[in-house]
């Protein structure tokens, strides 16, 4: 049996589902601070199966060790944490002891009941920003935000523990820019407020949720003025995962991978895809640069394709119309109102 923390999330729900279409028992674990129940009955639904689920937080070892007193896990793959890079430079403490605790937690309970295969949902933020693209698992490691800096100590506390616990094994997954929903519109990417990340605000703006797109800065170094980035079908990303467990099930060794699709998209590219794909016009203005942001960054994903046989199936014009088939079948997402 496999353990899912942040089981209810927008990577972790997907991933939930791939994993019981591959044939995987799951114990899902949530404590709903960034998703929703509701994503549960939809999971039911699309497995056709009844489902194994937990409410509770990561960070609680009493509640942890309850879990997995009562289910034969094997191993785990672990999600929960918060991911905002603005929200994370704003209230650093709240990252560092949720997302360090929460896997430090993991790690001691897990160990306590001799679970020792672990997938880390690590993220392209690792890499330091000085670095050329594409970026390769070699390059130098180092963020620019408090979010990418947990990621990265998440990833050095991992290693320190895979020296001193031989039976360690973790397959360190670094994702690129996650966007698409599920083809039935039923789950999806739901944020809680006003969407930090770009798909997500424009498909509010698609149906009539927001006024515009504002477009942070048309003077960035790229062919279009505007900022680049690795767009990943979620589903694709879901996969990604089933092979990582698959992997370090099979094989007696770690392994640290780029899940991405391998191209570089501008946001007018991405604006332009979904217009295509859609046919709905999304109005936009130009404004300042956001803080933090680099002009441009994506995946080299060969690694991924030799160690695990993996790489993407989904190209920009589906992850547009699937984002839309969802946001158009849930214009409040998962809230009724
Ligand atoms: C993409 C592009 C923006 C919003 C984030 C985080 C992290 C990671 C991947 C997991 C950039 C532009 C955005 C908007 C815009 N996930 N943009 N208007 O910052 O590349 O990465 O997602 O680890 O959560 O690092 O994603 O979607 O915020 O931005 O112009 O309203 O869209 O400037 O060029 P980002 P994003």
């Amino acid at each position: 049996m496999i353990l899912l923390t942040g089981a209810t999330g927008y990577i972790g729900s997907h991933t939930w589902l791939e994993l019981l279409n591959a044939g995987y028992q799951v114990i899902g674990i949530d404590n709903f601070s960034n998703s929703n129940p509701l994503v549960l009955e939809r999971i039911r639904t699309l497995a056709n199966q009844e489902i194994f689920f937990e409410q509770g937080d990561v960070c609680d070892s009493h509640f942890l060790n309850k879990v997995y007193k009562k289910y034969p896990i094997e191993g785990v793959t672990h999600f929960a944490a918060y991911k905002a890079v603005g929200e994370s430079a704003q209230n650093p403490m709240k990252y560092y002891e949720n997302n360090i605790n929460g896997l430090l937690n993991l790690l001691r309970v897990a160990g306590l009941h001799n679970c020792n295969k672990l997938v880390f949902s690590s993220s392209a933020t690792v890499y330091h920003p000085s670095n050329s693209i594409p970026y390769t698992e070699g390059m130098r490691l180092g963020s620019t935000n408090p979010y990418g800096w947990t990621k990265y100590m998440c990833e050095q506390i991992l290693r320190d523990c895979e020296i001193a616990e031989p039976d360690l094994r973790v397959a360190y997954l670094r994702y690129f820019n996650p966007i698409g929903a599920h083809h039935s519109g039923l789950i999806g990417e739901d944020p809680i407020g006003v969407p930090n990340n770009l798909m997500p605000y424009l498909t509010q703006v698609a149906v009539g949720k927001r006024e515009y797109l504002s477009i942070y800065g048309n003077d960035w170094p790229t062919h279009d003025g505007t900022g680049v980035r690795d767009y990943i079908h979620v589903v694709d990303l879901a996969k990604g995962h089933i092979q990582a467990l698959n992997y370090l099930m099979t094989n007696d060794q770690s392994l640290t991978v780029n899940l991405g699709a391998g191209k570089g998209y501008s946001v007018l590219d991405l604006v332009h895809a979904f217009e295509r794909s859609t046919g709905i016009q999304v109005p936009y203005k130009f404004i300042d640069r956001r803080d933090g942001d680099i002009a441009a960054f994506y995946a080299d994903p060969s690694l991924a394709q030799t160690l695990l046989g993996w790489s993407v199936e989904y190209d920009l014009e589906k992850m547009c119309r699937d984002s839309w088939n969802w946001q158009s079948k849930n214009p409040n997402g998962y809230s009724k109102f």
